[in-house]
């Protein structure tokens, strides 16, 4: 949802606290959300609310004196991917209809190119009045959406059609005008990224080059497909991305410990860290000292746990399990033991010291590799390869 704007028209009507919890919802999925309220809507709600939630100004009135150079109406117009109108009063349905604008919200109706989406909130007789209806339906044949109203108890305490929709089934439509849309909705995913550190003593450690960009990129786009996703991430400085539920660890034996705890609920799991293989044996307290008649240091290593492998072992029937392969050499033979070692229904090969793939960069070359199949993509961007494993996923999922 990254870069895509909602803006948002509050009026004034009882439903306009509902619209508080859409703006919470849109955030969470990444959208840029601008509101524009009525000077009525500001009766029912503070314009505050909004602004805290949106976290942009809330527009309010036309013609603002601190910035009397800014057309506001065509500026938002502009900004906006879909205007929605929520709760939308017969006052505004009816203004739009005509063509009128004489506040900021009208003429943002007037001005803008983007599609709408209108969710109508008033009383079921005013609802079903020949004037409503019959501009709705002029609004209806000019493009514009509707959602709702729905049957329920209305603020004049009858049990009647004129209810605004929820919050969380006005999503779904935004999702549809945009065409965006949400394959992997009720799906858990859980991903592993970057790499894991393993304290030598106090103040050094074992890692690797892992940026977390492939694993961060593949939690971004299970996101952005519905996905309630888990990710499991070493330490690495990229931001996560929005609607993902970061767990953060240090060592392989931590990053074990919060996999085997959510996989079980988990519909996916894709292993795209790079966790150490080995820690030191013993961990030194104190800082190790340079000794003048030492020229070495021998640290004595132990293996960390195989976390895809442990996965492998409690993957259920339905469960999807993906592994890489960081490869230097002999990619597809070291692969096809990884897949079996693993239990993974594929293995994402990808040779680590090919210029553009692997470690770090923006892009990466790798080879999808299951029982029977091997398939060879371009160099792309991890974004890209992410989108490309997704794919694939869900095609397992449907199995
Ligand atoms: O993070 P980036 O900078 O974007 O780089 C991306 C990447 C190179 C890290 C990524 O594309 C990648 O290849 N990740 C796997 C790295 C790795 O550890 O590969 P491996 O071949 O050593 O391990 C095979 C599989 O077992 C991997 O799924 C790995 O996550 C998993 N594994 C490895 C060791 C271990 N102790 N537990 C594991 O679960």
């Amino acid at each position: 949802m990254d870069g895509k704007c909602v803006v948002l028209g509050v009026t004034g009507g009882i439903a306009a606290y509902k619209s508080a919890e859409l703006v919470s919802r849109l955030k969470r999925e990444g959208f840029t959300v601008h509101v524009i309220m009525t000077r009525n809507a500001t009766k029912f709600i503070a314009p505050l609310t909004f602004e805290t939630l949106s976290g942009n100004p809330v527009t309010t009135d036309t013609f603002r004196r601190d910035k009397p150079w800014e057309m506001e109406h065509v500026a938002l117009a502009k900004l906006a991917d879909i205007l929605v109108i929520a709760p939308a009063t017969a006052s505004i349905i009816g203004k739009v209809a005509c063509g009128i604008a004489d506040d900021m919200l009208s003429t943002t109706f007037m001005a803008t190119a983007a599609p709408v989406l209108m969710a109508p909130a008033m009383n079921n007789i005013m609802y079903q009045s020949a004037a409503v209806q019959h501009n709705i339906a002029t609004l209806k044949s000019r493009g514009v959406h509707f959602i709702g109203p729905e049957h329920g108890r209305l603020a004049c305490g009858d049990e009647a059609i004129g209810r605004m929709t929820e919050a969380a089934d006005i999503l779904p439509a935004i999702h549809a005008i945009l065409g965006i849309s949400k394959t992997l909705e009720g799906k858990k995913v859980l991903v592993t990224a970057g790499p894991t550190r393993e304290p030598i003593d106090p103040v050094r450690d074992i890692t690797n080059r892992s940026s977390g960009k492939m694993g961060y990129a593949l939690a971004n786009e299970a996101a952005r497909r519905g996905a309630e996703v888990i990710l499991i991430t070493g330490p690495v400085s990229i931001p996560v991305p929005n609607c993902v539920q970061a767990v953060e660890v240090s060592t392989t034996m931590e990053m074990l410990d919060a996999a085997v705890s959510h996989f079980p609920a988990c519909d996916v799991a894709i292993m795209a860290a790079a966790p150490a293989d080995f820690r030191p044996e013993v961990v030194a307290d104190q800082k190790i000292k340079k000794t003048t008649d030492a020229n070495s240091l021998t640290l004595r290593l132990t293996q960390n746990p195989d976390i895809a492998a442990k996965l492998g072992t409690m993957k259920k029937p339905g469960q999807v399990l993906i592994a890489f392969a960081a490869e230097t050499e002999n990619m597809t033979e070291n692969s096809h033991a990884k897949l079996r070692k693993k239990n993974a229904d594929f293995v994402v090969a990808n040779n680590v010291t090919e210029p553009g793939a692997g470690f770090d960069v923006d892009t990466n070359r790798v080879t999808i590799i299951s029982a029977d199949e091997s398939d060879v993509l371009p160099l792309m961007s991890k974004a890209e390869v992410a989108r490309e494993i997704m794919n694939r996923v869900e095609r397992l999922l449907k199995r």
